[in-house]
């Protein structure tokens, strides 16, 4: 099996090199930030904040996230109903990254990704996956721009789909983001010395996705 394994802070552009990277080597692309994002929505539409453990994890089998469609007709689906525009909502950001400190949260996230790689090639992005998830993939990358090149590139998505936040606001959502993935006690952002660093601030995705491509086909040839 091909396990890639991306992570990276917000904004570094994991799942746009991620999507590329499946599509130039035909194998599938699993956004497990999606999934985070996913649960997060379920709890937040019923008004359960992670600061209700207890809750969370009671409710936690219900909580059914798959996917269907490939490429750009990807869709998240949340028991059945495709949430793929609304768990991109900013609001949604904040409350992703506060449900995936929950070790519980992570525990069962963490297990279908794992079954998923173990039967597919795949290109997996997220926080945990080169350290935690798939510590042992044949491929592992970390991702990363600066805060000032993140927002920017968020600002403008935010923009092009017609939410108009504040560029400081972004930035300093972004920075708290970062303190939360990177300073959890669960399962942390880390750089595990083993992954490849990559700074896309002066890089395309498709110039990213091209170097990453190029590195797995260079080793599956040897
Ligand atoms: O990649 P993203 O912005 O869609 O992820 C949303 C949140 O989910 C992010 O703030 C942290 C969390 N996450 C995580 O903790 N572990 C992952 N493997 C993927 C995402």
């Amino acid at each position: 099996m091909i396990n890639i394994a991306i992570d990276g802070p917000s904004g570094a552009g994991k799942s746009t090199v991620a999507k590329l990277v499946a599509k130039k080597l035909g194998i599938t692309y699993l956004d497990t930030g999606a999934m985070y994002r996913a649960c997060a929505l379920y709890f937040m539409r019923r008004g359960i904040g992670a600061d209700d453990e207890r809750a969370i994890k009671k409710m936690l089998p219900d909580v059914e996230i798959s996917f269907t469609g490939e490429g750009e007709e990807k869709k998240v689906l949340l028991c059945g109903e495709d949430v793929s525009r609304a768990i991109r909502e900013h609001a949604v950001s904040k409350a992703a990254s506060d449900i995936s400190k929950l070790p519980c949260v992570r525990d069962f996230l963490v297990a279908s990704q794992r079954k998923i790689a173990a039967c597919s090639d795949v290109v997996l992005d997220g926080r945990d996956i080169t350290s935690n998830v798939l510590p042992h993939a044949e491929f592992k990358f970390y991702l990363t721009a600066s805060v000032q090149v993140r927002a920017v590139r968020r600002y403008k998505e935010l923009q092009a789909r017609g939410e108009n936040i504040e560029f400081d606001k972004i930035k300093a959502d972004i920075e708290d983001r970062d303190r939360n993935d990177m300073q959890r006690a669960y399962a942390p952002l880390v750089r595990t010395p083993d992954s490849v660093y990559i700074d896309s601030g002066d890089m395309t995705a498709e110039q990213v996705a091209q170097f990453i491509t190029d590195k797995v086909k260079a080793k599956n040839k040897n």
